[in-house]
């Protein structure tokens, strides 16, 4: 199931860094470690990127659908059939007594040519939706169900909607229509728990009717309170999450989700904008249907809400089977005029053509907008297009919109690149290692190659690099201590050389972590192995990497800092001079140093810190420590099980020592006058 949209190629892929994880941690150092890290103060370096911290997102592991859409009825347009001898739509079932079928007779659009129809036998007749592995209640919470609805053969309402139980024993909340009319409407009620509710996902929302005649439902929706109270919104929860990693930029939509696995369900944006009833959802690569009620304005609600920028990569006419077409095809030039387009919808003034769809949309003002990526990860087209595909779609763009930087995904010849997006899936101490990859080398440069994601190094020409997806891959669902180990320091190493690599972004962000639960037809939520951040109908957590990354980002500062580690194998042999990683930062506004140490090794390392230079240190600091057992993980039950934790500092000065735990990341926040 969990790969079945994946192409060969890319599975192969996807394995062979599986098989990478299981040799990595055969050599860690079991030695005290004693080393000097000095820092230059007087010669800050690279200036950091105010967008150098960002998300990569797309609908995998039910992202949007079960995860940030705050949506909470599965399958509200009927499309996924029935799994079961019931012959109900999967996730709906039927109460009471009469008939309920499926009707394709009575579209209430083009995009919604399914509805329910139930005909009444002068009992009560209801259908349940089980959401998204259930369906969560909350107290004192008001929650909006919409639906369309249509009357026939002497019935006229009202039609009940309810929070009940699982076993209906209970109702949680309920509201009533007022006459359903013989046309499809579409109707809204308020439903509010009170006090007493239980918080629980072991719930089900019910509409149903008593009396006799006919009663058709479609586009049944149901939505609990969303972040900032926006229509159509997002889960609050998870924009809390987020907006700890202060992200600048997000990488949308996809990965993958962005290609699709063939033409009719690539990413077809046109179809994922206006009233949520006007767009039919499609078949994702990830192996289930989206609703689309998540589309492009929902992405840029997202980034407008988080205070984000879009890093768009535009559909470049490939998809995931292998099919794709050729430069100069018609088919290239209808993508081209999509991808025009679509950046018009996003940054182009209300008064565009586009611009104007954007603002009938909800957003007025354009989005800025500076990166627009041509593909995704082409390098798994093996007929050598891609040149010529991103070419052609590289030209048009810079001929109307001069001032984008276009980001390619696998090596071009025939247009130069502002920048290439590099992807990491590796082992924890593969990405230690890997921190150093991007510095300018003290020699003659080793050739740059492309292998199997990214490039081995930092790019000539003025060719920027943005690591569009990483993630050390142990933990799962989500991270354990030593990936976010491996994670930071990689970051750290990206950090120093933001000269070079201008943005990075973690990937895949979000994963409902919901098991399969075969009688409802539930299959497990995710089919990525390591993710950011995880949840379930009612709780979300911050894996270990992600408060890694909340670290880094909350302490980015705007300089770097040179900084250098002398010594790490001093004190015994078999040491491994890579389990200390050190870098350091200046905040130029509050005169913070910041110095960023990964410990990834199984002993403690007393550091002797320097800070030199003319400033004044004071003694008085904080270190915020990540740390734990390597194969710790966040859960939904032990949520903060490997968390920050802030100590103060009294002892700091232009020189002064402090004991690194093992497995640990340090963020020590000095101040220099
Ligand atoms: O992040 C998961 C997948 O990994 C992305 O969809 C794809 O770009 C990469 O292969």
């Amino acid at each position: 199931m969990c790969f079945m949209a994946i192409p060969a190629a890319r599975l192969a892929a996807y394995l062979a860094l599986a098989a990478d994880l299981l040799c990595i941690n055969s050599t860690l150092a079991c030695a005290d470690v004693n080393a000097t890290l000095s820092v230059d103060l007087g010669k800050p370096t690279t200036n950091i990127p105010m967008n150098f911290f960002g998300l990569m997102t797309e609908e995998i592991n039910h992202a949007y659908d079960g995860g940030l859409y705050a949506e909470l009825i599965q399958n509200r347009s009927f499309q996924d059939p029935s799994r079961n001898t019931s012959g109900m739509p999967v996730h709906w079932s039927t109460i009471g007594s009469g008939t309920v079928t499926i009707d394709r007779s009575n579209p209430v659009n083009s995009a919604l040519p399914v509805s329910l129809r139930l005909d009444l036998s002068g009992d009560k007749l209801g259908v349940a939706n089980d959401g998204y592995w259930g369906i969560p209640v909350h107290p004192d919470t008001t929650y909006t169900a919409t639906f369309f609805a249509k009357a026939d053969g002497g019935f006229a309402g009202p039609v009940t909607a309810s929070l009940q139980s699982e076993d209906g024993a209970t109702s949680f909340a309920s509201a009533g229509t007022p006459q359903i009319a013989n046309g499809w409407h579409k109707y809204a009620l308020n439903l509010k728990t009170d006090h007493s509710a239980p918080a629980t996902a072991s719930a089900k929302f019910v509409l149903s009717a008593s009396g006799s005649g006919r009663i058709w439902f479609s586009l049944v929706s149901l939505f609990p309170p969303t972040y900032q109270q926006a229509p159509n919104g997002l889960r609050p929860d998870l924009m809390q999450l987020m907006s700890e990693l202060k992200p600048k930029f997000i990488r949308l939509p996809g990965g993958n989700y962005a290609e699709g696995s063939r033409f009719a369900d690539r990413f077809n944006w046109k179809q994922m904008i206006g009233p949520s009833d006007t767009r039919p959802g499609h078949m994702g690569c990830w192996g289930y249907r989206s609703s689309d009620g998540f589309g492009l304005p929902e992405y840029l609600l997202w980034c407008k809400q988080l205070g984000a920028e879009p890093v768009l990569a535009v559909f470049a006419g490939y998809v995931l089977n292998g099919d794709h077409f050729k430069a100069g095809s018609q088919e290239m030039a209808l993508y081209t005029q999509e991808a025009l387009e679509e950046i018009e919808y996003i940054s182009g003034p209300a008064t565009s053509k586009w611009g104007k769809r954007r603002a009938e949309d909800g957003f007025s003002e354009p989005f800025p907008l500076h990166y627009v990526e041509i593909g995704n990860e082409d390098w798994f087209d093996r007929s050598g297009s891609y040149d010529g595909r991103f070419t052609q779609m590289a030209r048009a763009i810079r001929e109307r919109y001069p001032r984008l930087k276009i980001i390619a995904t696998a090596p071009v010849s025939s247009f130069k690149p502002d920048m290439y997006d590099d992807h990491f899936y590796r082992g924890a101490r593969q990405l230690v290692q890997m921190a150093t990859m991007y510095d300018k080398p003290s020699g003659p440069a080793a050739a740059l190659t492309f292998n199997g994601g990214g490039w081995n190094g930092r790019q000539p020409d003025g060719i920027k690099t943005f690591v569009g997806e990483w993630a050390a891959q142990e933990g799962r669902p989500t991270p354990n201590l030593n990936s976010a180990l491996g994670d930071a320091a990689f970051v750290m190493g990206l950090e120093r050389n933001s000269d070079a690599v201008l943005m990075e972004c973690y990937a895949p962000l979000l994963v409902n972590v919901s098991p399969a639960i075969p009688d409802k037809g539930y299959p497990k939520a995710m089919q990525w192995n390591t993710n950011l951040i995880g949840y379930d109908a009612l709780h979300s957590f911050g894996s270990a990497s992600y408060y890694a990354q909340v670290m880094l980002a909350q302490n980015k500062g705007d300089a770097v800092l040179q900084a250098h580690l002398d010594g790490m194998a001093a004190t015994s042999a078999g040491a491994d001079a890579r389990t200390l990683f050190a870098t350091a930062t200046l905040s130029k506004s509050d005169k913070a140093v910041l110095v960023k140490i990964v410990n990834f090794g199984d002993s403690a390392a007393d550091i002797e810190i320097r800070l030199n230079g003319p400033a004044h240190i004071e003694p008085n600091g904080t270190a915020i420590v990540l740390t734990g057992e390597p194969d710790w993980v966040n859960t939904v039950d032990e949520p903060l099980k490997v968390a920050p934790r802030q100590e103060p500092i009294a002892n700091a000065a232009a020189s002064f020592h402090r004991t690194f735990s093992p497995h640990s990341f340090t963020i020590l926040r000095l101040t220099a006058r």
